[in-house]
């Protein structure tokens, strides 16, 4: 093919036209049109860059389908990382043009104030930062502990605006950024931060909301729940909360406080194996079976791709809307 023009079109209208050489990646075209669209991987593999292919054609480079099913990318999706332009065409984007167009902070340091083990496998980390940090509620920041280690995205679990910024760490075995926290992190360490990123973000809207968490995927919504408006409370707040057993549940006292702010909040907790009190034995997509389920309710999921990909179906087969759902996936 010869060059090709690709058009960015956003939620609020707004659309950015820029020419593309033959097999060029549309992240690449979208930068050189001054363009940040919303990125976490670069590979394929988390599907924050989804976008929905209007016209033309594009190829995509290997990417994980765990993140992009068939049927998905059969109605029009497609990953903008991986993507690359092969024909004139019109993508898509779920966010106002706004969230792709401000620049991208430099990176700043903060001061670790407390690192600890909170539940089985599950380490708490807050950090305090010289001035507040706003952000939208559910989106993330990249931490690098030190030049030599890499960067890794955590998402906030404290509400936008604040010199304290606390995260919810999954401890993997041999993981540089986990062998960090839990071997030589200590209060008073520095530690550097990059973002916020994401559009994994509460949508300020007034109508019922249903959360579905796996795992650590919980911190984002509690940086929501301590976000909800008072408009936003009056509308009902479902999440389904999913950990291998109950000694892997955290966060205990933050949901208490948000149960006691948010009168329509109703929570149910999922555990793989020996459900302990107020716990239910299987996967959080239970919950879409015997509910609450909302209607017109917009579905948020975070959590790894299995669970992800079972709560989308679940969510589609009780009647939600699939262009109104966001998800969130990390490994
Ligand atoms: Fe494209 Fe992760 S940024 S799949």
């Amino acid at each position: 093919m010869s060059s090709a023009q690709v058009t960015f079109l956003f939620a609020d209208g707004v659309g950015k036209t820029e020419t593309a050489a033959p097999g060029e990646l549309l992240s690449d075209v979208a930068e050189r049109a001054g363009l940040h669209l919303l990125m976490d991987c670069r590979e394929g593999k988390c599907g924050t860059c989804v976008a929905q292919l209007v016209s033309g054609a594009v190829e995509m480079d290997d990417y994980d389908p765990a993140v992009l099913p068939d049927s998905d990318r059969d109605d029009g999706a497609i990953l903008t990382c991986v993507a690359r332009a092969c024909a004139s065409s019109v993508v898509e984007f779920s966010y106002d043009s706004i969230e792709a167009s401000a620049d991208v902070a430099p990176p700043f340091t903060a001061t670790v104030t407390a690192c600890h083990q909170v539940a089985e496998e599950i380490w708490t980390l807050r950090v305090a930062v010289e001035a507040p940090l706003d952000f939208l509620p559910g989106q993330y920041v990249r931490l690098r502990p030190s030049p030599e280690l890499p960067w890794r995205a955590y998402s906030m679990a404290n509400a936008p605006g604040a010199r304290a910024l606390s995260f919810y760490v999954r401890i993997v075995p041999g993981g540089a950024f986990s062998s960090w926290l839990v071997e030589r992190a200590r209060p008073g360490d520095t530690i550097e931060v990059e973002g916020p990123f994401g559009a994994f973000f509460l949508r300020d809207e007034a109508r019922p909301r249903l959360f579905v968490a796996g795992g650590s995927g919980l911190a984002p919504f509690l940086s929501m729940l301590k976000a909800l408006g008072p408009a936003a409370r009056a509308a009902p707040t479902t999440i389904f909360i999913g950990a291998r057993s109950g000694d892997h549940l955290f966060a205990a006292e933050e949901l208490r406080a948000a149960t006691d702010t948010i009168p329509n909040l109703t929570i149910r907790r999922f555990v793989e194996r020996a459900a302990p009190q107020d716990c239910e034995t299987g996967y959080p997509t239970a919950g879409f079976a015997s509910g609450p389920i909302e209607p017109g309710a917009r579905v948020y999921v975070c959590g790894p791709p299995p669970m992800v990909e079972a709560a989308r179906m679940a969510a589609e087969s009780a009647g939600l809307n699939k262009q109104e759902m966001l998800f969130e996936r990390f490994t």
